[in-house]
Formats: structure tokens, C-alpha cells, sequence
């Protein structure tokens, strides 16, 4: 279970979450909801181990993920955790199949099994015949799906993403949308999501929405 309790966060003095509480069992989906700078992606960061809040903690199984050191970090985020940001992230110097396979690569469990498991995803979201191509060269909607597989490839425990149909054309959402809804259903993984979309919300079992930095239901 991933327990967020009474989080503060500010930047420059500015305080852009203000006391946020949130429980989330394993194998849930949820789906947060607010207007653009109402703190969705701060809160979902600290969530994932990205930014450290200065009150309170993001807790799995009773573990402040703020706590962790650097190696347990890595370890967390190769293995338990699948990560999709707003702005991608694929490293630019690596091509397309190694930005997807560097977790698996770095946490040394790259097998035959998963190899073949990031096949069938690069195939299903038509991303197969672009592998050795660098981030680059690649259009906006096409390093969204280079993300996505990549935080998928090593079946995380917990997949957090950020708008991640943002940059997909209504085809490629569906199909994106009903791999999550898979992944959720079929391997438990626990889906926390960020969308602006009533329609991608929907994917989820429930929604919190977020106000000036505030849970409003
Ligand atoms: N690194 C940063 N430095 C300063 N202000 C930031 C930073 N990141 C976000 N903010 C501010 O914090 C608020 C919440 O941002 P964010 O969490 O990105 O909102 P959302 O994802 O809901 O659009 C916004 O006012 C934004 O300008
Ligand atoms: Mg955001």
C-alpha cells in the first residue's frame, strides 16, 4: 500500500501543495485530476522519490520512499517502480531500444522473457520499427510511447504517469489506455495517472481531484 501523509511543498516560499493525504491499495488505479498548475506533477514526484517535501512523507508498506538512500533509490526504480514524465526523459545519446531496456540493463535482469516482453509492447504500440533510431528523430507522440514502454518493460509494482496520452492522437490513447487497464488487471500493478482528459480519467477505478495544491474530493 502507498500511503501519502499530510505532504507540504513550496517552491521559492510559494507553498504549491498544502497538507495532501492519500491512501492508495495495491492493484488500485487512480486517476488525478486538477488544472494546470494546481500541483498534480509535484505531488505524483514525491510520490515516485523524485522531490523530497519538507512536511510529511509518501510511504510504501510503511517505508518513507524520502528516506531511501541513493543505491536503495536506484534499486526502487529498476525494479518496483515505472515512471512516465510530462517531458519524456528518454536520454538522448541512447537509442530507442536501450533507453527501454537501460532499467532492466542496470538492474542486471534483462533475460530472453523480458526481451520478448518489450517486443510485444514495442509491437502493440508501433514503436517496433523505430529501435535503433535516437530520441531525436522521433516526433513528440513517438518518445510518449518510448516512455511508456520503457516504464513498463520491467512490470513494476507500481506505474506513476504524467498526462501520458498528452501527445497521442485518439487511436493510440485508446490502445495505450486499455495496456494500462491490462497491466492493472491482469499483473496487479498498482496505476497512479495524471490526465486532464475526463475520457482518460475514466481508465481508472477513481478519481482525486487537486486544487491549489489541496485533495477537493
Ligand atoms: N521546479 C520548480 N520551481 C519553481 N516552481 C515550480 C517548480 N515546479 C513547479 N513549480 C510551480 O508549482 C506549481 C505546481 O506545479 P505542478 O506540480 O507542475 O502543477 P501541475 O502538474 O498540476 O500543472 C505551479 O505554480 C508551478 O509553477
Ligand atoms: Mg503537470
Amino acid at each position: 500500500m502507498i500511503l501519502v501523509k499530510d505532504v507540504e511543498k513550496s517552491y521559492n516560499d510559494e507553498k504549491v501543495l498544502k497538507g495532501i493525504s492519500l491512501e492508495i491499495d495495491d492493484g488500485d488505479f487512480v486517476s488525478v485530476m486538477g488544472k494546470s498548475g494546481s500541483g498534480k506533477s509535484t505531488l505524483i514526484s514525491i510520490i515516485g522519490g523524485f522531490l523530497k517535501p519538507e512536511n510529511g512523507g509518501a510511504y510504501y508498506d510503511g517505508v518513507c520512499i524520502a528516506e531511501l538512500s541513493d543505491a536503495q533509490l536506484s534499486k526502487f526504480r529498476c525494479t518496483e517502480l515505472g515512471f512516465v514524465f510530462q517531458s519524456f526523459k528518454l536520454i538522448p545519446t541512447l537509442n530507442v531500444i536501450d533507453n527501454i531496456l537501460l532499467p532492466a540493463v542496470l538492474n542486471k535482469s534483462l533475460d530472453d522473457e523480458s526481451k520478448e516482453y518489450v517486443n510485444e509492447l514495442c509491437r502493440e504500440l508501433e514503436i517496433d520499427t523505430m529501435l535503433k533510431k535516437y530520441p531525436e528523430e522521433l516526433s513528440g507522440g513517438q518518445c510518449q510511447r518510448v516512455a511508456i514502454v520503457r516504464a513498463l518493460a520491467h512490470k513494476p509494482r507500481v506505474l506513476i504517469l504524467d498526462e501520458p496520452t498528452g501527445a497521442l492522437d485518439s487511436a493510440m490513447e485508446k490502445k495505450v489506455m486499455e495496456l494500462f487497464k491490462k497491466v492493472n488487471s491482469e499483473l496487479g500493478t498498482t496505476v497512479i495517472q495524471v490526465t486532464h482528459s475526463e475520457r482518460v480519467a475514466l481508465y481508472g477505478k477513481r478519481i482525486i481531484r487537486i486544487n491549489d495544491g489541496e485533495i477537493i474530493e
